[in-house]
């Protein structure tokens, strides 16, 4: 997977830059707020049509504009590609190949990356609710069926929490949240297995990569939580014990008026040397463990696309030393990866690859 060009006709403060990176390490640097976060922003759009810093679309367009545009030109799947969204305040529009595509979905999964950001960092310190939403965008990028059914598992949950706000004011008949309960269970248990199945592969990768980045001083070690189940189990078996522990937290359930049993609720358990990081481990230990956890994630596609993502690392270089940078690097040498940073002596050190300087959203040189 390899990038040819990048262009935003506005997007945020980038009024009009087109980039044409190299298949090695791109380096965009500048000074803060200038517009290099903006870019990562604008190319990892193409992955989901969402940004991973807001998830109001509106923000996106630049002030006193009412709409953005931007285009990316790659390579995959052995063929030229080009994908163009376009989105007012009220409509987003998303062209492939020039052809405007019926809807967004059909297309996630045909341009795939990584992104690493000072956000990423929630994945560490944030609550559950962040690392499942990791979770859930890594395994959609490779398999859309995962991504139809979290929808509709969290459809399903709404419309069982509408009527759960209900049932004591309205004295609704108990039994009828046995379908609601069924088919979350249903839906629910192929969102656990997949789960599972995904945090074996990122168990074995992120722990890997922190032994490397950590130069094999410290542990990471990653787990699943997940409420109420306990060894191994078939779909089948999985939905059953989710359908009883629903039915056995349903009185709690009517009162507290929210399901509190399900995928919805779970959560990955990430240790260092045993403690739980989240407390007890340092700053430059939870950068390198979210750090690892991301390009687990882009080893994991690679492994299931045999096409490496696009790795979009912000503002990973200035957290961490030399010898980890250098690591890092290393590890991608063969991918296509755009870095930002803010000091131009980082660019020097590159053996290799392009640079491009980011003033108030221009290009300054590439
Ligand atoms: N919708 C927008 N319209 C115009 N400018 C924006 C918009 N959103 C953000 N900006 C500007 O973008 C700049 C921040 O860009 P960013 O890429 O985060 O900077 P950095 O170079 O530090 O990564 C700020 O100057 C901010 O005011
Ligand atoms: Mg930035």
């Amino acid at each position: 997977m390899n990038i040819n060009r990048f262009y935003a006709e506005q997007f945020r403060n980038l009024y009009e830059i087109e980039i044409d990176p190299c298949d090695g390490v791109n380096m965009i640097f500048g000074e803060n707020g200038q517009g290099k976060t903006n870019v990562i922003e604008g190319i990892w759009m193409f992955t989901g049509f969402k940004s991973f810093r807001t998830k109001k679309n509106n923000e996106l367009i630049p002030h006193e504009k009412d709409f953005y545009n931007i285009y990316l030109d790659f390579f995959a799947e052995n063929r030229d590609q080009n994908f163009q969204i376009k989105s007012t305040r009220d409509l987003q529009e998303v062209y492939k190949n020039k052809v405007k595509a019926v809807s967004t979905r059909s297309m996630i999964g045909d341009f795939f990356a990584v992104v690493f950001s000072p956000f990423h960092l929630n994945l560490i310190k944030g609550g559950p609710d962040e690392r499942r939403r990791f979770l859930d965008i890594a395994i959609s990028q490779t398999d859309p069926a995962y991504a139809r059914n979290l929808s509709e598992y969290y459809k399903i949950l709404r419309q069982k929490n509408a009527v759960l706000k209900n049932v004591e004011e309205k004295n609704i008949d108990r039994d009828y949240l046995d379908v609601w309960d069924e088919s979350l269970s249903k839906v629910g248990a192929s969102i656990i297995k997949k789960r599972e199945s995904y945090i074996e592969k990122l168990k074995f990768s992120a722990t890997e990569c922190y032994a490397g980045i950590s130069g094999k001083k410290e542990e990471l070690s990653i787990g699943y939580i997940l409420s109420g189940f306990e060894g191994e189990n078939s779909e089948e078996d999985c939905a059953a014990i989710l359908l009883e522990l629903l039915k056995n937290s349903r009185e709690i359930d009517i009162k507290r008026k929210f399901t509190s049993k399900g995928p919805h609720r779970d959560d990955i358990e990430i240790r260092l040397n045993s403690k739980n990081i989240r407390n007890f481990g340092s700053q430059g230990q939870q950068r390198s463990a979210a750090l690892s956890l991301k390009l687990a994630e882009a080893y994991i596609i690679n492994e299931m696309k045999l096409e490496k993502p696009v790795a979009l690392l912000d503002d990973v270089m200035s957290e961490l030393d030399v010898s980890r940078q250098n690591y890092i690097l290393n590890e991608l040498k063969d991918w296509q990866v755009f870095i930002t940073c803010c000091e131009p002596t980082q660019v020097i050190r590159m053996k290799s690859g392009k640079s491009f300087e980011i003033k108030d959203g221009q290009l300054l040189r590439g």
